[in-house]
């Protein structure tokens, strides 16, 4: 059992959690993420290591309330205690001295995006940190990422705060600028992370997207995680979850997320109606 040393609610819908998990913390490094399984009758699901505190044995992550486990766990209180957190899992992200290195998070991602920026500057990258958001109330952690990046340029949709637009409106930006562009990391939405690959790839921009199929075990075992990278299957449980953007068959992840869709909703609706939400 793993208990919740702290809750914080970032944004509507985003959720810290600071997880008690000294082994996890111990060994976890940028990019690598856990499979967590809230209670006897829960599912296991994959979250990214946001952060670590290895003096306290201590894991956050970032959730964002999409659907019935990741509500549950939204009703999860300090104190209160997760059954299953499986990790370090993953390989970790490629951290070197690549030049200028430019960090892409959208929503959620954007907690993902925090420790490989924090790498990446440390092994002496000049960091250029583009935080995407749909609006301004939904915005979080920019002063964190300002800590770690040389630049940080937030986005929001409708323009409530920011630049207005995409994350890749603020990357062509750069381009457009003849900024130097050594390295595109993006982690966020897959719609997200398509368009950035879409963008960049003309430019020649080395690309690496963190990839978010379907896991179920995450050790390699089944290949639910199974997705296409320059024509070969892969799984991203233990070849990835990060990938040559420009080689990931996009659609097919796409469609894949979507296999569950019907059974996600009847899930969801039953815990609500349980609940007396409904
Ligand atoms: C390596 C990896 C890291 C991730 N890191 C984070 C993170 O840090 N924060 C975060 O909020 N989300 C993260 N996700 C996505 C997260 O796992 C899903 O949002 C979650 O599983 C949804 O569960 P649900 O029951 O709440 O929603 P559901 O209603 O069951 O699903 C909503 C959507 O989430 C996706 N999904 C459902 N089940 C799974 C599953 N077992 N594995 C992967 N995707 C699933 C599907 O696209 C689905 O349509 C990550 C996914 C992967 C693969
Ligand atoms: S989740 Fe089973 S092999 Fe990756």
């Amino acid at each position: 059992m793993y208990k919740i040393l702290r809750k914080e609610r970032l944004a509507p819908g985003i959720n810290l959690f600071e997880i008690e998990a000294p082994r996890v913390a111990k060994h976890a490094k940028p990019g690598q993420f856990v499979i967590v399984r809230l209670h006897e009758k829960g599912e296991r699901i994959p979250l990214t290591i946001a952060d670590v505190d290895i003096s306290k044995g201590s894991v956050t992550i970032v959730v964002q309330e999409v659907g019935k486990t990741t509500h549950e766990l939204g009703t999860y209180n300090e104190g209160d205690y997760i059954l299953d957190f499986l990790g370090p899992l993953g390989k970790p992200s490629h951290i070197d001295k690549f030049g200028t290195v430019v960090m892409v998070g959208g929503g959620v991602g954007v907690a993902e995006i925090y420790p490989v920026a924090k790498a990446m500057k440390e092994a002496g990258n000049y960091v250029i940190s583009i935080l995407g958001f749909r609006t301004r109330d939904l915005v979080f952690w920019e002063e964190k990422l300002r800590e770690v990046s040389d630049e940080v340029i937030v986005t929001t949709n409708d323009g409530s705060y920011g630049m207005k637009g995409f994350t890749t409106h603020a990357l062509q930006k750069l381009i457009d600028e003849g900024r130097k562009i050594d390295l595109v990391h993006a982690v966020g939405p897959v719609v997200m992370m398509k368009a950035v690959a879409e963008l960049t790839k003309p430019y020649g921009i080395k690309t690496v997207a963190s990839l978010n199929p379907i896991m179920v075990d995450g050790t390699g075992m089944c290949g639910a995680c199974r997705v296409t990278v320059g024509g070969e299957i892969k799984f991203a449980c233990v070849d990835g979850p990060e990938f040559d953007a420009h080689l990931v068959d996009w659609d097919e992840l796409m469609k894949r997320l979507t296999y569950y869709r019907d059974l996600e909703l009847i899930s969801f609706e039953k815990w609500k109606r349980e609940r007396g939400m409904i």
